[in-house]
């Protein structure tokens, strides 16, 4: 384990002077749940989950509430549901179907959908009944690849209406990546649209698809949506219109009810190696879990809030606050297809004043982006409706969380810091409102029903002030039931480094109160702009470029992107310089680009005509990571040749660190 790990990293003197937020009244958590709530759930945590599974409408009750064959879980056994029933059918026969699903607002201005509960019903209806004209069945993968329209919430609920798993592919994937997700599910059905808006121009999503699937020939239909009218290339007896298909059927449709452990869609995710995994969450403890977390982490009250989860329904984010949970809640939400400064740096604030949001939850890299465009955004704008304001997807530093305190919430709102994962399903660490103390920088404790531990190399728990690896250590109904087509692979990745218990790949430790403090990836995976990324996806995208001998990639650590990927990389030759060398750095980034997509480029490529190595041959990614932020180099005696080093540190600081533009 690292030393900043191990000691809690600049943490320890940061925690001498933490602020502490009591809980403010108000928040109906506390008088729902309550401080007892914590030990109701502890107390017996599957009755706890249980209880709140009767929250859902069930065609079957369930005979079993869990059968736990370490690490293989099935929640609700017997039971029977429909996702999109609990999401959508149910809100209208209990008389809430003139209630707003989504306020859609899109990146242009003055694009706007107003879709209510029964607006939904009928849209999810016809788009199920389209899926099974094009033979549609359950069990078969459905791949969607839209830009953040309804559609996109539209399809992913006509697919889990008919128990076909959706795997959402976010828009900023290449064609190569989306071919080789597509190859991974076996997907015979692709929806996408001609294209998205990404400040004011449209930006390509079909001509992906139709490389993509040139190695694809399973897919038999693309089924299309038309968002910005551009021209697109097309292959008839595959490629479909949406609103051919789609607007001509039946507005009703009976779902079937099925099996709690029915799959409701995977979604990929980098992990430690070169192939991304696809993580499966099935029907009625995914459900149970977004719901149960949904409504208590944000206080929902869904006859009065106007809740915005500020992420794109291409992660797993947006499909659990976005979509399942917020839905099965019977929740108002915002769904914004833009970026915060499409039509001005102040975009955001006002759709809050316009919709008077009254939730908000986005992640630090975003606040961080925000604070770096000043408070004057903001300031010309009524910002009162809010009243909570929630944070994902990164540690937070307590700048960011201070200000997103004082400048968005005004100072009145609380802040909740959730810790979870795509794995995870829904939120795992986290304050509630009303309920716990918070602290800028601190997610505080686990959720109810959730267990947690800390522990060292060998397994035995830290104490109080001590820096460690984040277990999980009791099964939870959202928890992924696999990856997809590699039971293996699940069991070595999460569950045989500490045996039978779930390992995070996070640090974390408990400050002298006992609160918890997540301290960042402790593997090869990188967090860029809340973007999950592995180093060694990247490397596998390098080496496969033909002037490539050998990469490394490490994050650095960005004051605004959280970390940043840096790429040393050895070439074929003499080695490049000058000119030659810039035009191959931008070479190898628009590689990367094409390889995985644009979020994965890096923000620097350094040339070297050798990497750091030690005397067994491993490449010292540590000290790389040390140059990269140009941190002192400390012993390098167990190098190869450190000679390397020096080397690349100068030219690292030669460089200016950041000079290539995301
Ligand atoms: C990784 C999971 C959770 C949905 C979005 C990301 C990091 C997430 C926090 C937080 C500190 C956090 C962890 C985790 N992370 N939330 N509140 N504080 N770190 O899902 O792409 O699966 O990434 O994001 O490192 O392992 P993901």
């Amino acid at each position: 384990m690292s030393d900043a790990i191990a000691d809690g990293g600049a943490l320890s003197a940061l925690l001498q002077e933490t602020r502490k937020f009591p809980p403010p009244d108000g928040f109906a958590a506390k008088a729902v749940a309550g401080p007892e709530i914590y030990a109701e759930a502890a107390a017996d945590p599957v009755a706890w989950w249980a209880e709140q599974a009767k929250g859902l409408q069930w065609e079957t009750p369930w005979d079993q509430v869990l059968d736990w064959d370490v690490p293989f879980a099935r929640w609700f056994v017997g039971g029977r549901l429909n996702a999109s029933v609990n999401c959508v059918d149910r809100h209208v026969a209990a008389g809430h179907g003139d209630r707003v699903a989504f306020h859609w607002v899109g990146e242009p201005e003055g694009d706007t959908r107003t879709i209510t509960y029964d607006d939904l019903l009928e849209m999810v209806s016809k788009a199920a009944n389209a899926l099974v004209e094009l033979g549609v069945q359950a069990e078969d993968r459905v791949a969607i690849y839209l830009p953040m329209i309804p559609e996109a919430v539209v399809a992913m609920l006509a697919c889990a209406r008919l128990g076909a798993p959706h795997s959402v592919i976010f828009g900023g994937f290449s064609a190569e990546a989306l071919a080789g997700r597509i190859l991974d599910l076996d997907a015979r059905v692709v929806i996408t649209a001609d294209g998205g808006f990404r400040r004011g121009a449209p930006s390509g999503l079909k001509v992906n698809v139709d490389e993509a699937l040139e190695q694809c020939p399973a897919v038999r239909t693309v089924l299309v949506v038309r968002r910005t009218g551009q021209d697109v290339g097309w292959q008839d007896g595959r490629d479909l219109w949406w609103h051919e298909v789609v607007d001509r059927q039946s507005p009703s449709h009976t779902p079937e009810a099925f099996d709690a452990e029915q799959p409701l869609y995977i979604m990929y995710t980098s992990g430690t190696t070169a192939k991304p995994k696809g993580i499966l969450h099935t029907t009625g403890g995914y459900l149970t879990h977004v719901a149960t977390t949904h409504r208590l982490v944000f206080d929902v009250k869904p006859d009065q809030d106007i809740f915005w989860t500020a992420a794109d329904v291409g992660w797993v984010t947006g499909h659990s606050y976005i979509v399942y949970g917020p839905l099965a809640n019977g929740t108002t939400s915002i769904m914004y297809e833009g970026l915060p400064d499409a039509g001005g740096r102040d975009r955001w604030w006002r759709i809050v004043e316009e919709y008077k949001v009254s939730i908000l939850y986005t992640a630090p890299t975003t606040i961080r982006t925000l604070m770096k465009w000043g408070e004057e955004h903001l300031a010309k704008h009524d910002l009162s409706s809010l009243r909570l304001l929630g944070s994902v997807g990164e540690p937070i530093n307590p700048e960011a969380w201070m200000w997103y305190r004082t400048n968005v919430g005004g100072g009145r709102c609380p802040i909740v810091d959730t810790w979870w994962q795509t794995e995870t399903g829904g939120i795992m660490i986290t304050p509630l409102p009303g309920v716990t103390t918070t602290k800028p920088g601190a997610a505080v404790t686990p959720f109810p029903g959730i267990g947690v531990d800390i522990v060292d190399n060998d397994g035995v728990s830290v104490g109080n002030g001590q820096g460690g690896y984040l277990l999980l250590t009791d099964p939870w109904p959202g928890m992924l039931r696999g990856i997809w087509g590699d039971p293996e692979r699940y069991r070595d990745t999460y569950w045989s480094r500490f045996e039978g218990k779930y390992f995070a790949g996070d640090g974390a430790k408990r400050d002298d109160d006992g609160d918890l403090w997540l301290l960042g990836r402790i593997d090869d995976v990188m967090n860029v702009s809340g973007h999950r990324i592995s180093t060694t996806e990247i490397e596998h995208a390098l080496v496969g470029h033909p002037a490539v001998v050998e990469a490394a990639v490490v994050g650095a650590s960005d004051p605004t992107t959280g970390q940043a990927v840096v790429a040393f990389v050895t070439v074929k030759g003499e080695g490049v310089d000058g000119e030659a060398g810039k035009a191959l750095v931008d070479d190898l980034r628009a590689h990367v680009a094409k390889v995985i997509g644009p979020i994965a480029k890096p923000r620097q490529i350094l040339l070297s005509p050798e990497l750091p190595k030690t005397r067994s041959g491993k490449i010292m990614r540590r000290l790389l990571r040390d140059v990269a932020e140009h941190r002192d180099l400390g012993d390098v005696t167990t190098l190869l040749d450190p000679t390397v080093v020096n080397m690349i540190d100068t030219q690292m600081r030669e460089s200016g660190g950041t000079d290539e533009e995301g």
